[in-house]
């Protein structure tokens, strides 16, 4: 095999959007409110592991509820869901279930997406303060003000937005249809993509469109180097490497592939979605995973006989782990926090959400 070199360089030319985001603002979830209710509850810190499990166990059942987890959510919460998906895989099936009750194990605007499509459920989420470093980077007014220097231009936004962000986009996207997505827009229009630069330069890569970027990030792929993905195909010559497109390595991986630095043949760019269903169709033994860590619990389910190796140990979303198991008890036991999307922006919201799941 030959060695991976990646330039040092990032060769793609990014046109900067002149209005910056808004600020790195990051969501604290040192002391969360759910996290005191949790630890002064009369009842809750005296429960083993055990008990809160058989009483979120008979409480899901009484009240007729249904999990839903994300791919980095903790293995307890993960092991306990109905069902544990990406992004787009949680919004269908919160737009499909018949319960009337969905607790939503993830970050607030995945549980905010829930709420837009199922107006007539109760959305839960067991800590509304699981933010997202990437959603923090716009606002609503920001979008506005972008719109008008592009008065033609398409909005793209990514999931990981707040619901009156998304009722300014024209469409949505997720990691696993952001290609789709912009290559089910006219060629002649202007695309404005927001707020994920990486993905966004991936999309670019991917389609040949011209693309405006916001300039945002997550804090967790943001750190993802070339030099990480080269150690790990260096030490694991023979892995499958999967990255998740929010990877701040992600276009330097790309051109690499292209130049052939990278083996075409072992080199995925996924959703945690497509990762899943990677590990189930391929043949590699062992697989190198470049994206948050709980994605291993999850891979390691789907194939217990294969290797998963972190490419990078702490890359850990602090906001995904806010959700607990005696969070998830309380959420169920006392049915908080609802997640309520006032239905003037849920229904611009849910135009753009509905406008990217006829394309996929
Ligand atoms: P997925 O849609 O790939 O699950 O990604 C969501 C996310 O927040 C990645 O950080
Ligand atoms: Fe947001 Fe990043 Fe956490 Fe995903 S991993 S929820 S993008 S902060």
């Amino acid at each position: 095999m030959r060695n991976p070199t990646l330039p040092e360089e990032l060769t793609v030319q990014v046109e900067l959007p002149t209005i910056m985001p808004r600020s790195k603002r990051r969501p604290s979830v040192l002391r969360t409110e759910a996290q005191q209710a949790v630890e002064s509850d009369p009842e809750i810190p005296n429960l083993t592991e055990a008990e809160l499990i058989e009483r979120i166990q008979h409480l899901r059942k009484e009240r007729n509820a249904i999990i839903l987890a994300h791919n980095y959510q903790l293995p307890i919460i993960q092991d306990l869901a109905d069902f544990v998906g990406d992004s787009l895989q949680l919004s269908q099936q919160a737009a499909k279930t018949d319960a009337p009750l969905i607790v939503f194990c993830g970050v607030h605007f995945m549980a905010e997406t829930a709420a837009i499509l199922c107006p007539d459920k109760k959305v839960l989420i067991p800590d509304p303060e699981a933010g997202c470093s990437l959603a923090a980077t716009i606002t609503a007014e920001e979008v506005r003000q972008w719109k008008q220097q592009h008065l033609d231009g398409v909005v793209v936004a990514y999931v990981n937005t707040d619901a009156d962000v998304k009722a300014e986009a024209d469409y949505c996207c997720t990691s696993s249809n952001a290609v789709k997505v912009v290559q089910a827009i006219p060629e002649d229009k202007e695309i404005l993509f927001l707020p994920d630069m990486f993905l966004g330069l991936y999309v670019q890569r991917m389609t040949g469109r011209k693309i405006h970027l916001w300039m945002g990030e997550c804090h967790v792929h943001a750190g993802f180097r070339a030099e990480d993905i080269v150690n790990a195909m260096h030490a694991y010559p023979d892995a499958d490497l999967l990255l998740h497109p929010e990877c701040g390595c992600v276009s330097q991986c790309m051109f690499a592939l292209a130049e052939g630095d990278l083996p075409q043949e072992r080199t995925f760019v996924h959703s945690t979605g497509g990762m899943v269903r990677h590990v189930r169709d391929s043949s590699a033994p062992i697989h190198l995973v470049a994206t948050e860590v709980g994605m291993l619990h999850r891979l390691k389910k789907e194939a217990p006989q294969k290797q998963f190796i972190p490419v990078k140990g702490d890359a850990i979303c602090e906001y995904m782990k806010t959700i607990t198991l005696p969070k998830l008890y309380r959420s169920l036991r006392d049915e908080v926090y609802e997640v309520r999307v006032p239905e003037e922006i849920a229904q611009r919201a849910r135009r753009a959400i509905d406008r990217m799941l006829e394309v996929v």
